[in-house]
C-alpha cells in the first residue's frame, strides 16, 4: 500500500493563524457544525472538519498524527453521552481523550492542544463558541511558544 506523502509544515513568527482539526461525529456534532454554518454564525475559519460516524471511532493515532503533521490543535466532538447512536461511543471517546492527553504529556506535547466536546445537532451556537474559544486558546499557546 502506498503511503501518502506529507508536506513538512513550518511556521514563522508572523504565521500565527492556527490550524485545527475537528473530528465530528456524523449524527450530532457534524450536524451542529452544519447548523452553525446555515445559521450564519460567525466562527474562525481555522478548523478543518473531519466527519466520522462516531467519536468512539477516533483512536490516539489519529490525534497524534494530526498534531505531529501540522495541526496546532485537535477537537474531538461527539454526541451527548445519552444520545450516542452507537450507545457508548462518546463515553469511550472521553476515556480515549484522557489516555491520549497522558500520552501527549509523556511525549512533551501540551495537552491543551486537545479538546473533547459534546455537541448535539441542535447546538450550532455551541459549536461556533467552541471553535472561537479553542482558536483563541491555541493562538495564545502559539504566541507563548514563538515569543
Ligand atoms: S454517534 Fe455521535 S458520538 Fe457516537
Amino acid at each position: 500500500m502506498a503511503k501518502a506523502k506529507r508536506k513538512k509544515v513550518t511556521k514563522t513568527k508572523k504565521d500565527i493563524e492556527p490550524r485545527i482539526i475537528t473530528f465530528a461525529c456524523n449524527w450530532c456534532s457534524y450536524a451542529g457544525a452544519d447548523l452553525a454554518g446555515v445559521s450564519r454564525m460567525q466562527y474562525p475559519p481555522t478548523s478543518r472538519i473531519i466527519r466520522v460516524m462516531c467519536s468512539g471511532r477516533i483512536i490516539p493515532t489519529f490525534i497524534l498524527d494530526a498534531l505531529t503533521n501540522g495541526a496546532d490543535g485537535v477537537i474531538v466532538s461527539g454526541c451527548h453521552f445519552e444520545d450516542c447512536h452507537y450507545i457508548s461511543g462518546s463515553k469511550k471517546a472521553e476515556k480515549m481523550i484522557e489516555s491520549t492527553k497522558k500520552l501527549m504529556h509523556l511525549l512533551g506535547m501540551d495537552e491543551r492542544r486537545l479538546r473533547f466536546e459534546l455537541i448535539s445537532a441542535a447546538e450550532g451556537a455551541k459549536f461556533a463558541a467552541v471553535a472561537k474559544e479553542f482558536t483563541e486558546e491555541i493562538k495564545n499557546l502559539m504566541k507563548k511558544k514563538h515569543g
